[in-house]
């Protein structure tokens, strides 16, 4: 797998406090990484550093496995601020200028204003734009050029529902065209229903971090192995308290809805006659653990 980026025990230190601290992480091409914490845990900091608008106080990082070059940098998208857009002009007018600043092709405007599904709004002033629309616009903006990677600070704050939601199938659009995504938030629930990959951080640590599924599933989660595999994925998936299944290892990972217990999984599958050779809960729940960091920053 190609790491795009690897950050190497990265510090930053303020004069009364470690914005980041110690941060190591590795994120791999095609991945959709969450930077997942409370205010002020050091997310903007972090993206700030491997952009290279802030210095780090001590640590590393490197870009594509390289030491950074100017060359490498035209490969990253970023959008760490809402830019200033000129309000009396259209979202097209001001994607020229964007693709200008760039050095990009023009032809480019219509490819990116396909993925955050605007093309049929670009001859509307960015005045008339909703909230949402200026933020997709801003994420076009940053992908004039093709980059390899786009990195978003907060890509959905202070939007409403309908707004993230947009927001939320853009990225999904993004990541599928195999552009890599790193995605600083504070909200759980959008890394989960967006990222691949997280790192959750709180006071500039890294609490804990690796696959979505292995890091920010609940306590509500089965390892659960049979030798008559078939029948097993047949009595979960009709399991009444059943919710996702996925397959590992030599074990299927069942997530059960909230209000089903383990306990009622099991008898489920004793009384259905089927033989369990594995049966774990899993106790991590980071979603609680989340909860927790969130409430004392
Ligand atoms: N220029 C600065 N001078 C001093 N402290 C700063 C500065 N920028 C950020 N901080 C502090 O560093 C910490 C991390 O901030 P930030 O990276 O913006 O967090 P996040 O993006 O996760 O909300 C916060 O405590 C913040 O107040
Ligand atoms: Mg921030």
């Amino acid at each position: 797998m190609d790491t795009i980026l690897k950050i190497d025990s990265l510090t930053k230190k303020y004069p009364s406090l470690f914005a980041v601290s110690q941060l190591s992480l590795s994120i791999d091409k095609g991945s959709v990484f969450g930077l997942l914490g409370p205010n002020g845990s050091g997310k903007t900091t972090t993206l700030g550093i491997i952009l290279g608008v802030t210095s780090a106080t001590s640590g590393n990082f490197s870009w594509f496995g390289k030491n950074n070059s100017s060359s490498d940098r035209k490969k990253i998208g970023a959008l760490l601020e809402t830019p200033n857009f000129y309000s009396y002009l259209s979202a097209k007018s001001n994607l020229k200028i964007s693709a200008k600043i760039k050095g990009v092709d023009y032809k480019d405007i219509d490819r990116v204003a396909e993925i955050v599904n605007l093309k049929d709004r670009l001859n509307d002033k960015f005045k008339t734009y909703s909230l949402g629309m200026k933020q997709r616009l801003a994420i076009a903006a940053a992908l004039l050029g093709k980059p390899e990677v786009l990195v978003l600070d907060e890509p959905t704050n202070g939007l409403d529902p309908q707004g993230i939601a947009e927001i939320r199938t853009v990225i999904q659009n993004i990541s599928k065209i195999g552009v890599t995504i790193i995605l600083a938030s504070h909200a759980l629930d959008e890394v989960e229903k967006v990222c691949s990959h997280v790192c959750v951080i709180k006071k500039g640590k890294s609490l804990i971090q690796g696959n979505v599924n292995d890091v920010l599933v609940g306590e509500n989660l089965i390892e659960v192995a049979s030798s008559e595999k078939e029948k097993l994925k047949e009595l979960a998936t009709t399991f009444s308290g059943f919710k996702t299944l996925k397959e590992e290892n030599y074990y299927l990972l069942v997530t059960l809805q909230d209000s089903s217990s383990s306990i009622e999984f099991s008898k489920y599958l004793i009384t259905n006659n089927i033989i369990i050779t594995h049966f774990v809960k899993r106790t991590k729940s980071l979603e609680e653990f989340f909860l927790e960091t969130t409430k004392d920053a």
